[in-house]
């Protein structure tokens, strides 16, 4: 009887043990540990990251790319931005230039990048566009809540996991909608951006992407 209390404490000790320091997490898992991991993300330490391993070359000095063939990562939700990292490495989302660019990064490591780009200013949205319904209301019919119900009033973010809008490259916020529909993007937990996506027509897409995004890089035509 003792024996197996013994047993039974050392393996619920074990357990508690494992969960405090995420290994691989590969599939990404939230807990205490993964919380308190990212909050130990020292952003000193990770710009030095981000130097050494050149993220500047496709993200900017500051994480602000300086073309619209990448993201803007500065100024997200740091949470958001060290599940992706997770995500890349573990091969959930796809991009050949990011599992290139974690290969060789420590959990650590990536908290450090992600509190390190948290902490830079985000750009700023085109702005003199007034927010789609979809954005603000929804579509009770396609059972859509509003984008801002988890994206935040502003579109800066909410909570620990959902990332901030305002700001991001038009043209990578099209490509990834367009990959949540298609399901070539399916790291999103629980499918909820794969639902939305696929309940929304091209034009929707293009007009939330709009709403949301920073001004093209290069002046159009
Ligand atoms: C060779 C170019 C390149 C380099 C170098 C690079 N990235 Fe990326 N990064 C990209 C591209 C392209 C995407 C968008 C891929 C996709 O659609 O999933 C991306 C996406 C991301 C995302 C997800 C952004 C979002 O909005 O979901 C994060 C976070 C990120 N990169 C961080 C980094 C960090 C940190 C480094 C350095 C360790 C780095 N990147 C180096 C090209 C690069
Ligand atoms: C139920 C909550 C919820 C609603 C409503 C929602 N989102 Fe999301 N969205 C999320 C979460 C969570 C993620 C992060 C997925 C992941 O882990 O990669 C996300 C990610 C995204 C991304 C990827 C950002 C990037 O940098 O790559 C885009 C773009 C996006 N959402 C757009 C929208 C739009 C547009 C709407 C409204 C039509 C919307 N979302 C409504 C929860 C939501």
């Amino acid at each position: 009887m003792k024996t197996t209390l013994t047993l039974t404490l050392g393996l619920l000790a074990a357990l508690a043990s494992a969960q405090a320091i995420p290994a691989e997490m590969a599939p990404f898992a939230w807990s205490r540990g993964t919380l308190d991991l990212i909050a130990s993300g020292d952003a000193a330490r990770g710009a030095e990251i981000a130097q050494k391993e050149k993220c500047q070359k496709c993200h900017g000095d500051t994480g602000i790319a300086e073309d619209d063939e990448s993201t803007n990562i500065a100024g997200q939700v740091p949470a958001y931005l060290f599940k992706q990292l997770v995500d890349y490495r573990s091969e959930v989302r796809e991009s050949r230039d990011m599992k290139k660019a974690v290969r060789n990064l420590s959990l650590q490591e990536m908290a450090d990048l992600s509190a390190h780009y948290a902490a830079q200013p985000p750009e700023a949205p085109a702005g003199g566009v007034e927010p789609p319904t979809m954005v603000t209301e929804g579509d009770e019919g396609r059972l859509l809540i509003g984008c801002n119900t988890c994206h935040g009033k502003n579109g800066q973010g909410l909570g620990f996991e959902v990332p901030a809008l305002a700001g991001q490259k038009g043209a990578h916020f099209n490509e990834t909608m367009n990959a949540f529909r298609d399901g070539d993007r399916a790291n999103d937990r629980f499918g909820r951006m794969r639902f939305i996506a696929s309940q929304l027509s091209g034009e929707e897409i293009a007009a939330v992407a709009a709403f949301y995004a920073a001004p093209p890089t290069e002046e159009a035509e």
